[in-house]
């Protein structure tokens, strides 16, 4: 535990931090507002069973941290914010808890949307919305966008071709091999996209229906979960778990790109981001390449139109583009390179709202 909140607030540069508590429906939830420049807090729900209410708030500052660099680099106009409520998602489930969550996200005006993350769901959210306007990822059936895991897998690999290109000359991914971690609802996406650009796959996934769906309906190789890690291939895509990359798998490591849409790939983004480069490894920062999924929330709050967030989320490869450039020019990481566009971005953004506007007055 950080020894005071407010120091480490101030250590992350968190505006807000929020307990929501419901006695009768037993809710806990904390809502963590990291960054406001570019527009309102934008963030999914997570609900985990944590161990303690430390836990819970550490998380909530991280995750609503990696927020507002996910939204800026995707080019939103929203800011970065995050809920966890204090839970296990198999057994503390109501209506009357996600109701409770809609009135405390309500009371905040706007300031914080939301919608679902690790152990929610679009119908929780259909609770919460008889409470409140600013949830997003409803189901297509109550006017939302439906599944993310559509616009993430096209993102990713719009990102993954911006990478062939850099790193291999061509985005073509014909006979290219491809190392895919996990197949759920973005990992079998992307294999789909794999095998029809003429792509070799070789998967895992600790869930023998999808490597059964993979072989028998595509014809992927499948290895055992742990041996996907040394699948020497041109691409490894990891799409199921945090923390992958570390001291262990990337010594083991046989490929020339990574590129895939789990959260918070690097172990340790000052050790692993660099350890990457130095075995000559492009690394496609993962907030960047995983962005769809926040895209597509973003586009459903301006009016959902399926066309214009493909659009919206095509452009992560000309960014990565980017990044690869400032990286390659300045002698950075990608990491560091994706840091500093972000954090440039929100450095103009948040100058130009010194100027005085009549109408955001706040007072008498
Ligand atoms: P999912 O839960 O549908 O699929 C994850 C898959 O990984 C499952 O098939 C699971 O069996 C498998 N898996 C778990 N542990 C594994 C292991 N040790 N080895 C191999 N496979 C393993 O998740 P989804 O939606 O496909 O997301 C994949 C990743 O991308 C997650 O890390 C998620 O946080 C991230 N992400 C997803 C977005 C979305 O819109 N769905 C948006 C941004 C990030």
């Amino acid at each position: 535990m950080p020894p005071s909140i407010f120091d480490e607030m101030a250590r992350q540069g968190h505006e807000q931090l929020i307990f929501c508590h419901d006695r009768p429906s037993r809710l806990r939830a904390i809502i963590a507002i990291h960054d406001t420049t570019l527009g309102p807090a934008l963030g999914g729900t997570r609900m985990w069973a944590y161990g303690n209410e430390d836990e819970a708030v550490i998380d909530a500052l991280r995750l609503s941290r990696g927020m507002t660099y996910k939204a800026a680099a995707a080019g939103t106009v929203f800011g970065g914010g995050k809920c966890v409520v204090w839970g296990d998602p198999q057994k503390d489930k109501s209506e009357p808890l996600f109701r409770a969550l809609g009135r405390y996200v309500q009371s905040l005006g706007g300031r914080f949307i939301t919608g679902t993350d690790v152990g929610t769901t679009a119908g929780d959210f259909v609770h919460a919305r008889a409470e409140t306007r600013h949830v997003v990822a409803l189901p297509e059936e109550y006017g939302g966008s439906g599944d993310s895991g559509y616009t993430t897998a096209y993102a990713l690999w719009h990102g993954i071709r911006a990478c062939l290109e850099w790193e291999l000359g061509s985005a073509d991914a014909r006979g290219r091999r491809f190392a895919i971690q996990g197949l759920g609802k973005v990992g079998r996406r992307l294999l789909t996209q794999v095998c029809d650009a003429g792509g070799e796959a070789v998967v895992a996934d600790i869930d023998c229906r999808q490597t059964a769906w993979a072989a028998g309906e595509l014809g992927a190789t499948v290895v055992p979960p742990e041996a996907i890690y040394d699948v020497p291939c041109d691409v490894f895509s990891p799409n199921a778990l945090g923390g992958v990359l570390n001291d262990e798998t990337i010594p083991r490591l046989k490929c020339r790109i990574v590129a895939g849409a789990a959260n918070n790939q690097l172990a340790d983004e000052g050790l692993h981001a660099p350890m990457l480069a130095g075995r000559a490894i492009l690394y496609a920062p993962d907030y960047v390449i995983n962005a769809g999924g926040l895209i597509q929330v973003a586009e459903e709050l301006r009016g959902w139109d399926r066309e214009r967030a493909d659009h919206r989320a095509a452009a992560v490869g000309p960014f990565l583009r980017r990044i690869f450039e400032l990286a390659r020019h300045e002698k950075l990481t990608t990491q560091q390179a994706a840091d500093l566009l972000v954090r440039r971005r929100l450095h103009d953004l948040g100058h130009i709202k010194r100027s005085y506007i009549p109408h955001q007055r706040s007072c008498g």
